[in-house]
């Protein structure tokens, strides 16, 4: 018979950004300006999402869509791949994503997919360093303290380094 393991994670909720420190506002507010530069012409779900390094500077990146649609990107690995590839000494602290709906409204609902899981937590292991994931939908916003809360039993690096080398 197995034993049962419980996995639960806590995560802050607000009903409006003046609560948040002006750091985390004005990341917001970057999302929100790269959503509207997205290239979305086939999902019209413009996405945008800022990356704070830890010097501080912020850089941005929108979901860019393909008419052959697994070549699209998401808005969170567009500005990782541009923060990493240009920064690549300044590591990752936080990221704010949010999205642009048809209808020019703030998304209901917005949360990273898998693969943007997967790519967020590659840095946060490399560097050691948490990346708080901030989620700015239309009538709250979630701020989740480290990306391994939304991976849990994560693959990583460790996962490949577990075995000692055979003589
Ligand atoms: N998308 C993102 O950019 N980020 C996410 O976390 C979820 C989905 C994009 C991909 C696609 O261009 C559109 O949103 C609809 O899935």
């Amino acid at each position: 018979m197995g034993v049962t393991k419980n996995i639960s994670f806590s995560y802050l909720e607000f009903e409006n950004a003046d609560e948040l420190p002006a750091s985390d506002r004005e990341l917001i507010s970057t999302a929100l300006n790269a959503a509207g530069l997205a290239y979305a012409p086939y999902s019209k779900f413009r996405v945008g999402a800022a990356v704070r390094l830890e010097s501080g500077r912020m850089v941005h990146g929108s979901n860019v869509e393909n008419a052959a649609f697994p070549s699209g990107t998401c808005a969170e690995r567009t500005a990782l791949a541009a923060a990493v590839s240009n920064f690549p000494d300044d590591s990752p602290v936080a990221i704010a994503i949010t999205a642009i709906t048809e209808n020019g409204d703030i998304a209901e609902s917005v949360s990273p997919c898998g693969n943007c899981r997967q790519v967020i937590a590659e840095e946060e292991t490399r560097r050691g360093k948490q990346i708080r994931i901030i989620l700015c939908m239309k009538k709250k916003i979630r701020v989740i303290e480290s990306i391994s809360l939304l991976l849990p039993l994560q693959f990583n690096m460790n996962s490949l380094r577990q075995d000692p080398p055979s003589q």
